[in-house]
């Protein structure tokens, strides 16, 4: 199959690509389109064959649900059972936007797009291409991030063509994503609101609108027996193809700690790669250093993470050493995204 990219100019949707892209989503086809926080792979969220189609393409495991994106908030309805009031309020205070909310579903939702759940993940995106792809098309779109399973997640039209290229009819190209890191996922059908996954939308600012919400167990201690609640969030995900190894602690700590493990792999014959940020650039001896950015930015952080992690798979490293991002406010969503990648090596300083 050949994939034909689109650019996208944001401040000026180019109608004509939208509708050549809506009528692949009509005709139960793949479309690859840019949202806020990764691109995602869509299709028509109600056509069990289009859904399938997205499983084939990113090689994900059938028990992993999509989420379903709409771009009007009376659509929920369309899909969820009954639509709690806490979703109408968190909808109003960040819809469009990077929050998921989990509902019991409705008949018309096929076990296909829930990965045989009877709940529904649901999305409005704060991204004018997917939203007119979206309203274009008149259907609700199935879309997980536009990788193949367990890459990393697609911040650049670039990455999704690594990944999907001759699989996908359609890419549309939005250039980079404004955030970078999935959406935070709220599930509803608990009784006291439970995070699943962690994203810009921090437990706090839910918080603020809806009153307790709890997170994940599962999710937060990789120790814990406890498996977690998302069936993706179990997966090893977002790997770069070398071992990487997290090194927490004191910012000289940390330097002296890599420098020294990076000699050691280096006399060995081994090429290391090093991850940190701008302030400590000049100060490592790896074969390989890359910047996530500033670390007073942590907007650069959160959105040069996975771009990083692919190009050291580019570099051809053997061994990764990383610092620890715990930022304040996007700090344990990046975290949660570096650890996974990591699978969970931690040393501490
Ligand atoms: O920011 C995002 O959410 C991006 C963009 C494209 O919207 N999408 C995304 O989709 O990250 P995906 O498929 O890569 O991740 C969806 C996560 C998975 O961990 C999945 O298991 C979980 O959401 N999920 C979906 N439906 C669920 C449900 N009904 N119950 C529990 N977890 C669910
Ligand atoms: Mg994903």
């Amino acid at each position: 199959m050949e994939t034909i990219t689109y650019k996208i100019d944001n401040h000026a949707i180019d109608q004509n690509i939208i509708k050549q892209a809506a009528s692949v989503i009509q005709a139960g086809g793949l479309v690859a389109f840019p949202t806020e926080t990764v691109y995602g792979l869509g299709a028509d969220a109600l056509n069990p064959e289009a859904s399938g189609k997205i499983y084939a393409a990113k090689g994900r495991p059938s028990d992993n649900p999509l989420i379903v994106h709409i771009c009007d908030f009376a659509d929920m309805a369309r899909v969820a059972a009954e639509v709690p009031k806490e979703a109408k309020r968190l909808a109003d205070a960040f819809w469009p936007g990077p929050l998921t909310m989990i509902v019991e579903k409705n008949g018309n939702v096929p076990y296909e797009t829930t990965g045989g759940l009877d709940t529904v993940a649901v999305r409005m995106p704060n991204h004018p291409a997917a939203l007119a792809l979206i309203r274009e098309s008149g259907c609700m779109i199935a879309a997980p991030s536009a990788n193949t399973s367990g890459r990393p997640s697609p911040t650049l039209a670039a990455h999704v063509a690594a990944d999907l290229n001759g699989k996908i009819p359609v890419i549309l190209d939005g250039g980079e994503v404004g955030i970078g890191i999935e959406s935070t996922i709220v599930d509803l059908t608990e009784q006291i609101p439970l995070i699943l996954r962690p994203g810009y939308i921090t437990e706090a600012m839910l918080c603020e609108v809806i009153g307790p919400v709890r997170t994940d167990p599962g999710i937060l201690d990789a120790n814990s027996a406890m498996r977690p609640k998302a069936p993706g969030m179990k997966y090893r995900h977002y790997a770069p193809e070398a071992e990487l190894i997290v090194v927490d602690g004191e910012e000289r700590a940390v330097v002296q700690k890599i420098n020294a493990l990076a000699e050691k792999m280096q006399a060995q014959g081994k090429r290391v790669g090093v991850l940190g940020t701008d302030e400590t650039s000049a100060a490592y001896r790896g074969n390989v250093f890359r910047s996530m950015g500033s670390r007073s930015d942590e907007g650069a952080i959160a959105r040069h993470l996975y771009r990083v992690l692919r190009e050291f798979d580019e570099d051809q490293v053997d061994i990764i050493y990383s610092e620890s991002f715990a930022t304040s406010k996007m700090g344990q969503a990046i975290m949660n995204r570096l650890l996974k990648a990591a699978g969970h090596q931690v040393l501490k300083v």
